[in-house]
């Protein structure tokens, strides 16, 4: 039993940390100790030796021609940070910048850290409105260098007024970590090619206000909601201006502590009849439910399973780190359809709960609002709204530790509503359905676990425009997939010998039908694992891990496909094509090899 895999994963590490085992909030990762090894370098040659660079691979942001006014928003060193409040700046709009209207608006993180750290999650603010989750990347003696590059045209309203920007990471710096991370903030602002005029209804056209969906006053942990377990609920109240015509609430959420691996969770049951009281529970299936004004679910999000730079096994984020680690994804839940509800300038509320939650879930959101320049009032009703509760299976069969679980979960939301305005009286329906299977088995009395996770991801926007010939239709369908095995094997006093497999996919369709014209992505995202550590004393003391991934992203006129490979830090191969013409993707075509960069 001391060496099962519950113990390894979720209570073996718990005593690492600096400070108490239940403030810390990265509690389960492993920290590579490869220090010894490295500090065999002389000091000098030592410093010579240039960072590692990590990245999370991901398309490169498509940006119009023409310079772009820069600036640095934030530097910081950021070292013994928990407990204290946010870092804050001023942020101001570009003053002198030859153009006043922006097409792109680009947020570079950049950040560099040398010794040993945990993995730290971070959020950035802008007036309370997250712009970035993040996880940091974890340091190595020799240094690490990281940047993540964000699209964040879409907060367009708020960057062109000042703010305060807020950046939370809390961090433990003291003899054993020691990894300061030193960050610079830039905001890239390009210029505008052309300007039209148009509806909002779903176009790429950002909102003209956002509110946050945020704790008013931000703890030392930031503006997030802190959701502890399955009652437990974050609730903002907020009020809209009364000449809104569209609205869409993107939520952040990420899990941490005893729900970071939510995904290998085994149901309470199981852990009952083998008395594991220190183990995560509830089984393996999670939910963040939004409601509004306390009643009504007006979307569920089933999260991506984001593994974090020392998550599994931290070999196997380096210097390839996990899919959305770097910049976790956000969610869409239309909301238009309750604008009725909520234009009679009153006060509301939306909440957050998860189903079975173990602590912790940081979670808010941003409402993004579309205004009417037109009128000063907008008028709707909510017509249909079904939310049927949520259908969950659980099937058990366990002896003693060795068990299998089959889990799955069904749930569909449709709200449909008018909203009449100067552009005429637009009906919007917002549909989602998802479905989750998992099946997971526990071997070797609980030393081998193996998860394989799917969750299927649809939703909808349809709008009726009363002049227009073509109404308009989005669809994104997301299949999100984990396989995980893990075994450990005893090695004696005290140490074990940790073998993971991963495979974690992303695959994401994305269809437009508007006035304007039709539009398709796809994007398939995938990643393989293969790490192996020798563990002791909550130390990995040795282990190598190795990391292949192939991206593939399609658009009209943009494509980006990318398949890396590293293995012990080092990149075994790096292919990147750009261009979507399909005869160029012929090895032996003439003109391929420029085409490649090795
Ligand atoms: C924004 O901040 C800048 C710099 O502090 C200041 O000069 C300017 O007056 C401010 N603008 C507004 C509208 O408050
Ligand atoms: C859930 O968490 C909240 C907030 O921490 C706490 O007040 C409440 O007692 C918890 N409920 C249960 C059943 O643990
Ligand atoms: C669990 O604890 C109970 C009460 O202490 C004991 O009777 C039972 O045998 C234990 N079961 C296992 C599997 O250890
Ligand atoms: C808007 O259209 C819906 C049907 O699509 C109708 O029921 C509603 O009365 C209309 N509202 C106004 C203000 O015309
Ligand atoms: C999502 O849409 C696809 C294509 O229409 C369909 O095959 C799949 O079953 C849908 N998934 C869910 C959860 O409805
Ligand atoms: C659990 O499975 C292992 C092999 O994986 C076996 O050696 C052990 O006896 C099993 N335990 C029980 C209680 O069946
Ligand atoms: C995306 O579309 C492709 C091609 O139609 C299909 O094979 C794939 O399963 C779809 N992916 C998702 C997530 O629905
Ligand atoms: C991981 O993959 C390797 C190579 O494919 C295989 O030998 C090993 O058994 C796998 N380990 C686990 C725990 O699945
Ligand atoms: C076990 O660890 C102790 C203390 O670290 C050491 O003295 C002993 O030689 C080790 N035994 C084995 C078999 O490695
Ligand atoms: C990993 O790389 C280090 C340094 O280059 C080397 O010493 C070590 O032997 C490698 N490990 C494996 C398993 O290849
Ligand atoms: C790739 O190019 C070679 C040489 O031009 C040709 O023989 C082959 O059929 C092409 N393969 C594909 C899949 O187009």
């Amino acid at each position: 039993m001391d060496n099962s895999i519950f113990l390894l994963i979720f209570s073996l590490l718990l005593l690492q940390s600096p400070i108490s085992a239940s403030n810390l909030h990265k509690l389960k990762q492993l920290r590579s100790d490869f220090h010894s090894q490295e500090q065999t370098f002389p000091s000098s040659s030592s410093n010579a030796i240039p960072p590692t660079k990590f990245f999370e691979v991901t398309k490169p942001i498509k940006l119009p021609k023409g310079k772009p006014c820069s600036y640095n928003v934030l530097t910081h060193d950021f070292a013994f940070t928990y407990g204290k409040p946010p870092v804050f700046a001023n942020y101001t709009p570009p003053s002198n910048c030859p153009y006043q209207s922006f097409s792109k608006i680009v947020l570079e993180w950049k950040a560099a850290s040398k010794g040993r750290q945990f993995d730290r999650i971070f959020g950035v603010w802008v007036g309370g409105v997250e712009i970035l989750r993040s996880c940091t990347a974890e340091p190595r003696a020799t240094g690490i260098v990281w940047t993540v590059k964000k699209d964040i045209t879409r907060y367009q309203s708020l960057l062109l007024s000042n703010q305060t920007l807020a950046v939370s990471l809390r961090n433990v710096v003291d003899g054993t970590y020691t990894g300061i991370y030193h960050v610079h903030i830039n905001v890239h602002f390009y210029p505008h090619e052309s300007k039209v005029e148009t509806l909002a209804s779903g176009s790429e056209i950002p909102a003209d206000l956002i509110l946050p969906i945020s704790k008013n006053i931000p703890s030392d942990n930031g503006f997030w909601f802190e959701i502890q377990n399955s009652t437990d609920k974050g609730l903002k109240e907020f009020k809209i201006p009364q000449n809104a015509y569209k609205a869409v609430l993107e939520v952040y959420v990420s899990f941490h502590e005893n729900d970071e691996f939510w995904y290998t969770n085994p149901p309470d049951s199981y852990l009952n009849a083998n008395n594991l009281t220190d183990t995560p529970g509830h089984g393996a299936f999670r939910e963040v439910v939004v409601t509004l004004d306390k009643k009504n679910v007006v979307g569920s999000i089933w999260p991506f399973t984001v593994i974090y730079t020392g998550g599994v096994n931290p070999l196997l984020w380096r210097p390839i780190t996990g899919i959305g680690s770097f910049d976790l994804p956000s969610y869409d839940i239309d909301v238009t359809p309750f604008l009725g509800t909520i234009l009679d300038g009153k006060v509301h509320s939306l909440g957050f709960k998860v189903t079975n939650a173990l602590n912790v879930w940081y979670i808010d959101a941003n409402l993004h609002l579309w205004l009417d320049r037109k009128s000063s009032r907008t008028e709707g009703k909510l017509v249909n709204h079904i939310a049927k509760p949520l259908v969950e299976s659980v099937v058990s069969d366990f002896n003693g530790l060795n068990g299998t679980f089959s889990i799955s979960a069904k749930r569909s939301i449709l709200s449909n509503g008018w909203v009449r305005s100067s552009f005429g009286n637009i009906s919007t329906s917002f549909v989602q359905d998802l479905t989750y299977s998992s099946s997971m088995v526990i071997e070797k009395n609980g030393d081998k676990q193996t998860v394989n996770q799917i969750i299927s991801f649809n939703d909808s926007v349809h709008s009726k425009l009363p002049s227009h010939v073509h109404n308009f239709i989005s669809e994104t369908q997301r299949t999100f997939s984990l396989n995980l095995d893990s075994d450990t094997l005893d090695k004696g006093n005290g140490t074990y010998l940790a073998v993971a497999n991963i495979t974690l996919g992303f695959d994401e369709n994305k269809s437009k039908n508007a006035a304007s014209g039709f539009s398709k992505s796809s994007l398939k995202n995938v990643q393989d694992g293969q790490g192996t550590m020798v563990v002791k004393n909550n130390l990995v003391i040795s282990g190598v891990g190795a990391t292949q991934q192939e991206y593939k992203y399609k658009s009209k006129g943009f494509c980006y496909f990318r398949k890396v490979s590293a293995s012990n830090y080092t990149i075994l191969y790096d292919k990147v094509r750009k261009l979507c013409n399909k005869r160029l993707n012929n090895g032996s075509h003439s003109g391929s090899a420029s085409l490649f960069f090795l």
